[in-house]
């Protein structure tokens, strides 16, 4: 398909990438000047980067789109009751960001939301767009419509095995203590190529959906976070659950998403690790340290 014809098949992907474009140049910006970082929790940032990137994205949202809601992780939350509703990361990766790491985007998904739906219940993803302003990447899709990457039409990866796939996780930058993600990111490094824990959970959803990667989980993610790369994955071929396999929903604290190959074996790995099966002993700090004295004594 031409790159014309791609844009003409789109219902909201062409207005909405032109949006995340304009942001991810505002947050290029920033980046080369940098800016002060505030927290919002313990270790959790917002720059100013973040909330001018939301206050244009739903400005030009509101002019395009007048009837559409719009729910963004920096507070933005209008017209909730509307049919459509996109949910907004104007920053994904804003630790990243503040440090000078280059690896953020910008994530927009839209929600079409049957009459009635009580606030709470899922309607239907219908288009998805993370765009990478220092990559110059656009990650497009919209239902039944495929997944594109800057206009080429891209597909989660044939691997068919965890043992051959490279996978990637997160770890949330609030309650961090009460996480177990630690003992999962040990077992997949055990049994994969490599775990990314490179900082933006919508870039590691649209490397999945590119095929860079077999597959992402992570505990307590936010709609903002996902919505965009849920459907890029499932457009691109792709699968998106809970742990136990059950469909994913926006409002849930777990997401697996995979290239749909190598999902049943990881569903699998997720059964053991909760069940307390085949966890591989990991030496302690401690246990290490006498080991090394033993060695160094013989
Ligand atoms: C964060 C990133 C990170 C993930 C955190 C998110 P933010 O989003 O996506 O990869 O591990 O859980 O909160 O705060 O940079 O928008
Ligand atoms: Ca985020
Ligand atoms: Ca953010």
């Amino acid at each position: 398909m031409t790159t014309a014809a791609i844009a003409s098949n789109f219902t909201w992907v062409p207005q909405a990438a032109a949006i995340a474009r304009e942001a991810g140049a505002r947050l290029r910006e920033f980046y080369a000047q940098g800016v002060e970082t505030e927290y919002k929790g313990d270790v959790d940032l917002v720059t100013i980067a973040d909330r001018t990137s939301e206050k244009l994205i739903r400005a030009r949202l509101s002019e395009v789109f007048p009837e559409h809601g719009i729910y963004g992780e920096e507070g933005t939350r209008d017209r909730l009751d509307a049919e459509f509703r996109w949910y907004i990361d104007p920053l994904d990766g804003t630790t990243n960001f503040a440090h000078g790491f280059p690896q953020f985007c910008v994530s927009m998904g839209l929600e079409q939301r049957p009459f009635g739906l009580k606030q709470g219940e899922d309607g239907t993803l219908v288009a998805g767009i993370i765009y990478d302003p220092l990559r110059d990447e656009l990650f497009a899709t919209e239902r039944g419509k495929g997944a594109w990457l800057n206009n080429k039409p891209m597909h989660a990866s044939r691997t068919p095995v965890l043992a051959e796939s490279l996978v990637a996780t997160g770890f949330p930058s609030r309650k961090r203590h009460a996480s177990p993600n630690i003992h999962f990111y040990q077992e997949f490094t055990l049994r994969s190529h490599g775990v990314r824990r490179a900082g933006s959970a919508a870039l590691d959803l649209a490397y999945v959906a590119a095929g860079r990667m077999e597959a992402f989980w992570e505990f307590n993610l936010n709609p903002w976070d996902t919505a965009a790369g849920i459907l890029l994955v499932e457009e691109a071929g792709g699968r998106v659950t809970d742990f136990a396999g059950k469909p994913f929903r926006l409002a849930s604290d777990e997401i697996l998403a995979s290239n749909g190959r190598i999902h049943d074996e990881l569903l699998g790995f997720f059964a053991d690790m909760f069940a307390g099966r085949d966890l591989a002993p990991i030496p302690t700090a401690a246990e290490w340290a006498a080991q090394r004295a033993a060695a160094l004594k013989s």
